[in-house]
């Protein structure tokens, strides 16, 4: 009776079976002890607005550009590369394991400045990388291989939510220094100021070098420069993530700012680019990680390692991307019009938050709001609780993740109203 049972069970979930039939083949698996895990912080939030089906849906989770009607935006410039390179009737061999020589070069150019003296004494090292995140994984494992000096990297709070698991699975320890002031919306900087001024020496510290995500709360000039001098006292490791160069002010040369500040004040930083929201190629995976060294021998032996890290991960990075970004920073006129198109990225957020704040006004919300405004770059950190976020969610299906962030980017002047009355009605 027994063996009937389980014969029946076998049949009806479809498995197969021997020619008995009666071979309990699932009965035992290698993995019944894993656990179902969470979802993403951000990426889970998409997967949860496809399955909403009200057409007034919005995504303000992940950081993503969409245009005034709502839709992803391929860059002029980008299609326009694209065709050049078609033409071209490339190869598809591998790339070297540092990537394509001349996005890399292009690459740290456009971080550092063309008459960076890093850049013209040889001293620093770019490989091409897997957007930001590859970036970020390859420098969390370079620094937990050979910066024995110390395992601690500190972090802002909050920071990015991908950076703990990138910095974590890489076999460092995360730290944190103070940065956000929720009862100013704004920078803490004497909370900054006293921790870092507390970090034991060698340790490593990460700095948002633009847009900072989640908050979209940056330095002023002056603070970076207090920054700089407390980091280099207490002779930390500087670590720059700058995923959203020119997307702070539409600039850029300003928004590379502190990264070449640093550099001039003496700090030999490695530093993160991802070319993901700039040009527009979230999935094409393009990014750069760059360590600047001592002097020219030094980046040698720092690229052979980093070779030796990235072989065995995955071999060598794709090839479109890169082709496409090098094509748009080496190209002039390309690069003219990709200025201009950041520009007008950039621009087109600054209006959507001007309209936020005026719409929530509109609808009669009596809280301050001005810090909507006065954030930068592709978020808003709106001070919602993550009650208030699960009402947006469930009553006008509005997503976000549930630190209240919202990308101002998938916000348009077609469906603003919408998320000013639904900001209000669950905060009033
Ligand atoms: C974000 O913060 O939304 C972006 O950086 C996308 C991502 O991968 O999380």
């Amino acid at each position: 009776m027994a063996l009937l049972k389980t014969t029946r069970l076998i049949s009806s979930v479809g498995s197969h079976s021997s020619a008995l039939g009666v071979l309990p083949i699932r009965a035992s698996s290698w993995w019944s002890d894993v656990q179902m895990g969470p979802p993403d912080p951000i990426l889970g939030v998409t997967e949860a607005f496809k399955k909403d089906s009200n057409p007034k849906k919005m995504n303000l989770g992940v950081g993503a550009y969409r245009d005034d009607n709502g839709k992803p935006y391929v860059l002029s410039c980008v299609r326009k590369a694209e065709a050049l390179i078609m033409g071209k009737g490339l190869d598809k061999e591998y790339l070297p394991i540092g990537g394509l020589g001349d996005f890399s070069k292009a690459c740290a150019v456009l971080a550092l400045g063309p008459k960076n003296e890093v850049l013209q004494s040889g001293r620093s090292i770019t490989v091409q990388t897997i957007s930001g995140t590859g970036s970020l994984r390859i420098g969390g494992n370079f620094l937990s291989r050979f910066h024995t000096a110390a395992r601690d990297i500190y972090l802002p709070k909050p920071s990015w939510g991908n950076h703990t698991p990138i910095f974590r699975d890489a076999g460092l320890e995360l730290k944190a220094y103070r940065y956000y002031d929720p009862n100013t919306c704004g920078f803490d900087f004497k909370g900054a100021l006293d921790d870092i001024s507390k970090i034991p020496e060698k340790s490593m510290i990460l700095l948002h070098a633009c847009a900072h995500n989640p908050t979209g709360v940056d330095p002023r000039p002056e603070q970076w420069k207090e920054l700089s001098a407390v980091i280099k006292k207490r002779n930390l490791l500087v670590f720059f993530d700058m995923a959203y160069q020119g997307f702070a002010s539409g600039d850029i040369d300003r928004d590379a700012w502190a990264v070449r500040h640093f550099i001039e004040e003496g700090h030999n930083i490695v530093l993160s680019q991802s070319f993901a929201k700039n040009m527009g190629l979230y999935g094409e995976r393009v990014g750069g990680f760059t360590v600047v060294c001592k002097d020219a021998e030094e980046a040698k032996r720092v690229e052979s390692q980093l070779k030796i890290l990235i072989r065995p991960i995955y071999s060598n990075p794709p090839m479109n991307g890169a082709r496409i970004a090098s094509t748009i920073l080496t190209t002039p006129d390309l690069y003219a019009e990709w200025l201009q198109e950041v520009h007008t990225m950039a621009n087109r957020i600054i209006k959507m938050r001007e309209m936020l704040v005026a719409n929530l006004k509109k609808n009669g919300s009596s809280h301050n709001w001005q810090h909507v405004i006065d954030q930068i770059g592709m978020f808003c950190f709106t001070g919602l609780k993550p009650e208030q976020v699960a009402r947006l969610s469930n009553e006008f299906s509005i997503y976000m993740t549930k630190d209240g962030r919202i990308s101002m980017a998938g916000v348009s002047s077609g469906n603003v109203g919408y998320l000013a009355e639904g900001i209000h009605a669950v905060t009033k």
